[in-house]
């Protein structure tokens, strides 16, 4: 078990790492320039003045930024980790010396650890949450509900109460996962509070997901293999925006990339652009490497690493180490040896072996350290900018009850438009005649 320091805000691994973590933070906060001039503004403004956030996130160099804009607006920021193994302990050391900001996160937590720094933030009365994953607002829910779920009993242990969820005004939520539970919760009629849905707004679909997944899943591959990827035949499960975006970059370093989906759109979107479409069962056989970027389970099963080649590397990028069937594989097979900090080998009874990088859990986050502060950028000035949002429409929010809510567009658009001025980007303007054609229907063919 990995040991941990306590103090009267924080539960972390190591505070001697502070000065280091400094660093990396303020070298991501140079690269988060729309987050920065967001900043500004909020500190001027005070919008989010006395407000208690409760923050349950990948705790990394860029979130550090997101927490401490946060808090620059005038809240209080309670941050845990929303990944056992994502968290950065330089990063979360340096965060226990800044002032309004509490955090419990250390990387490798267990599952006991991971709950009670759950406890720990909800405990403190929050009035947003801001989640990547859902877990927070489902252990607010499950607790609200009386589940007897050990990690309800985890977190009533450590002082959560059932009646903490009332004082939630809204969330916001960072990933296509917790989308996934929180449209679930809705159609179930068990969501009891609106949640922004800041992954599906563009400016986080387009470059986070897409880009910030494609860079930081071969990043975290190639941290764990140390392989050539030319030459190699890649297998990407899912051709969402995540999926397409590990594709496309497995491509450009030179592999055969094969798809696998289950949506024909996507299929033929990925067929469209180039790539070919198997099912498991047949790109089993052939690839080198696997990433699953689905969002759902039992994407690989043993049934399928059984027929691998031999030392075929199995990895994951989606939120949850559900894709994967480890825990099969585990117990089929006849030798498990640690070769390197999260690269695992596993070998099967038929003497071929498979090695799994991160135990299955997202490989991006866990062997690398995530998306880059560039693209982070762009998705937390959302999470920040829906914070505001969620103060000033309280009311107005609290009315529509158990909801999934889009990201306003002038959200969107801002934080695109504060991106290219800071990219050097200009851009073309309607001129009058233009805005009237567009927004007219008289003139057709002339
Ligand atoms: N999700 C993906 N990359 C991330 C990062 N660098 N920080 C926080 N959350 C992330």
């Amino acid at each position: 078990m990995v040991k941990t320091v306590t103090g009267e805000n924080y539960e972390v691994h190591d505070l001697s790492l502070a000065e280091k973590g400094q660093k990396r933070i303020d070298w991501a906060r140079k690269h988060m320039p729309v987050l920065g001039q967001i900043r500004e503004e909020f500190k001027k403004e005070q919008p989010l003045k006395g407000v208690k956030i409760g923050a349950c996130l990948h705790c990394t160099k860029e979130t550090a930024v997101l927490v401490t804009t946060l808090r620059d607006g005038g809240a209080e920021v309670f941050l845990c980790a929303s990944n056992p193994l994502s968290t950065q302990d330089d990063v979360v050391a340096a965060l226990t010396k800044e002032k309004n900001i509490s955090v419990y996160a250390w990387h490798d937590m267990d599952n006991e650890g991971y709950y009670r720094s759950i406890a720990n933030v909800i405990t403190k009365k929050p009035q947003i949450s801001i989640d990547d994953g859902c877990d927070l607002v489902t252990t607010l829910h499950k607790l609200k509900n009386g589940s007897k779920d050990p990690e309800i009993e985890t977190v009533k242990k450590y002082g959560a109460t059932a009646d903490l969820m009332d004082n939630i005004w809204a969330g916001a939520e960072e990933t296509t996962t917790g989308i996934i539970r929180l449209r679930a919760m809705a159609k179930d009629g068990a969501l009891k509070y609106p949640v922004l849905a800041t992954n599906d707004t563009p400016t986080k679909q387009e470059y986070d997901n897409l880009w910030g997944t494609g860079q930081s899943t071969i990043d975290g591959i190639l941290r764990g293999t140390e392989e050539l990827i030319a030459s190699k035949v890649f297998v990407v499960s899912g051709y969402g925006h995540c999926g397409r975006g590990v594709a496309i970059r497995a491509r450009g370093l030179g592999a055969r990339v094969i798809i696998t989906e289950i949506d024909p759109h996507a299929a033929l979107t990925a067929v469209m652009e180039g790539f070919e479409v198997k099912p498991m069962t047949e790109a089993a056989k052939e690839g080198d490497i696997f990433c699953t970027a689905t969002g759902c389970k039992g994407v690989i099963r043993l049934e399928h690493m059984e027929t691998m080649k031999d030392g075929a590397v199995v990895s994951n990028t989606g939120h949850f180490s559900v894709e994967v069937d480890v825990v099969a594989l585990e117990k089929a097979a006849v030798k498990h040896e640690e070769i390197k900090h999260m690269v695992d080998r596993y070998t099967m009874k038929n003497g071929k072996s498979i090695i799994v990088l991160a135990g299955g859990r997202l490989v991006n986050l866990a062997l690398a350290t995530g998306h880059a502060a560039e693209v982070m950028d762009l998705s937390f000035s959302d999470q920040a900018l829906a914070a505001e949002y969620i103060t000033k429409n309280k009311n107005d929010l609290k009315a529509k009850g158990g909801v999934v809510v889009d990201i306003p567009d002038d959200i969107d658009i801002k934080v695109a438009t504060l991106k290219c001025k800071a990219l050097g980007i200009n851009l073309d303007k309607l001129t009058p005649e233009q805005e009237k054609y567009l927004s007219g229907w008289s003139e057709g063919t002339a």
